[in-house]
């Protein structure tokens, strides 16, 4: 056993912060743009290759190397470089390759956010090689700091890479450590689902100093003190991150202001066998919903959307259109292979009669496949 575990921590005061932000909240806003989804089931990427295009940088700079894959380095003060991913994912598992930072104050971290403000956290504090922290919220709800928990390892998370893990289904999300679980949390355990993430999510890898002397006390406090940046630079290494998309899909949608996933509209999926490599996750608890009429009314249609991801100050565009051709992204639910929408009844079972349904309807409303994968 590499590890030990401590239970949640009262009076976490801390949270990614730099790495969390929305610019349109669809609990809030019915007129939120549509997420960019990633539309394959398999996806990874390798940056001791160099740098990739489905990655914004989000500040600062950063540089790759064929050894040790991407440096997130700090400087001075400011300074949040963070990698984040131009698409979201609906559910599924991240692995990420890396080696936290060092530096007193310095946070390390992996976040999936999404834009009703839904995390999954890892998170390391510089001052402290051999521990990882493990963080959730649900609908951005921080009144209390209590979901964190401390992972004690026997060995450094600075000088060696690790595999940190999230498998992340409707049902519990699981942390592993070099493929161990370390954490796992089910939906009933997060305020009955009420705070618990669901929600399609946008993956952001990087640091900032929470030891920054702007920080408020306890931020400072739990980062573990005030950063020195005259002892730095202070540098992060991500080797590679592989991504399974459970719900493959061209873009995701709210279609309505629950934040519940089961009102999230996945189309667009360009892939046929998506559903495949979903299933070989066996550590995924997994099930199938069709969801009924949540399709009927939305008219959520755009010519153009534009998701926005913004960290730190600075901000990473990309655009998708909902309107296009859509396609069943999941073949593989044989369960309750038919659901309603306005009344007409979908066969999610057969893409191509999918795509004739969303000709059809396109022009006044945006068609909602109903299947997917939890
Ligand atoms: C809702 O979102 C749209 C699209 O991003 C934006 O133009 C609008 O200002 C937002 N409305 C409010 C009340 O924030
Ligand atoms: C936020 O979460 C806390 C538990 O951590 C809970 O008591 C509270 O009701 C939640 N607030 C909302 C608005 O859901
Ligand atoms: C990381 O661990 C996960 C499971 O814990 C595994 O599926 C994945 O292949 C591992 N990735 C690497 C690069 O070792
Ligand atoms: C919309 O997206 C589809 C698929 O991504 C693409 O083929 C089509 O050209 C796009 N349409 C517009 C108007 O951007
Ligand atoms: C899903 O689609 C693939 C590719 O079209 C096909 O080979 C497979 O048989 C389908 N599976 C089911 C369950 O329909
Ligand atoms: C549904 O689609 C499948 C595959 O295209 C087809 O074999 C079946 O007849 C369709 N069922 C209905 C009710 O349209």
């Amino acid at each position: 056993m590499r590890f030990s575990k401590t239970a949640a921590v009262a009076g976490f005061a801390g949270l990614a912060s730099a790495q969390t932000y929305t610019s349109c909240n669809p609990t809030t806003n019915s007129s939120c743009p549509s997420d960019t989804g990633l539309d394959k089931s398999s996806y990874s990427v390798d940056f001791t290759a160099g740098e990739s295009s489905d990655w914004t940088l989000s500040s600062s700079s950063a540089s790759y190397s064929s050894s040790t894959g991407a440096a997130l380095t700090i400087t001075e003060s400011g300074n949040a470089p963070t990698l984040i991913s131009n698409f979201y994912i609906f559910f599924g598992r991240v692995s990420v390759l890396m080696r936290a930072s060092p530096g007193t104050g310095i946070v390390s971290s992996i976040v999936l956010e999404s834009d009703d403000l839904d995390e999954v956290d890892w998170e390391w504090i510089g001052g402290v090689d051999d521990q990882v922290q493990t963080d959730y919220f649900g609908k951005g709800n921080t009144t209390a700091y209590d979901r964190g928990t401390y992972v004690n390892l026997d060995s450094g998370t600075q000088s060696d890479f690790r595999n940190y893990t999230l498998v992340w289904t409707s049902a519990s999300t699981t942390w592993y450590l070099d493929g161990e679980v370390v954490r796992t949390l089910t939906y009933a355990e997060a305020l009955n689902g009420k705070n618990y993430p669901q929600t399609p999510m946008q993956i952001k890898v990087g640091s900032w100093a929470g030891g920054d002397s702007s920080n408020a006390e306890g931020t400072i406090e739990w980062a573990g003190g005030e950063t020195d940046y005259s002892d730095g630079p202070f540098t992060m290494y991500v080797k590679s991150i592989e991504i399974e998309n459970y719900n493959p899909g061209a873009s995701y949608t709210y279609g309505d202001m629950t934040g519940d996933y089961t009102s999230i509209v996945v189309s667009g999926s360009s892939s046929s066998d998506d559903s495949s490599s979903s299933t070989s996750t066996s550590t995924a608890t997994k099930s199938t919903k069709t969801s009924s009429t949540k399709t009927s009314a939305t008219t959520v249609s755009k010519a153009t959307s534009t998701a926005k991801a913004s960290t730190g100050g600075s901000s990473s565009e990309s655009s998708s259109n909902g309107t296009s051709t859509s396609s069943s992204s999941s073949n593989s639910t044989t369960t309750s292979a038919s659901s309603t929408a306005s009344s007409s009844t979908v066969n999610v079972s057969g893409a191509s009669s999918i795509a004739g349904q969303v000709s059809m309807w396109a022009a006044s409303a945006l068609l909602a496949v109903a299947v997917f994968n939890l």
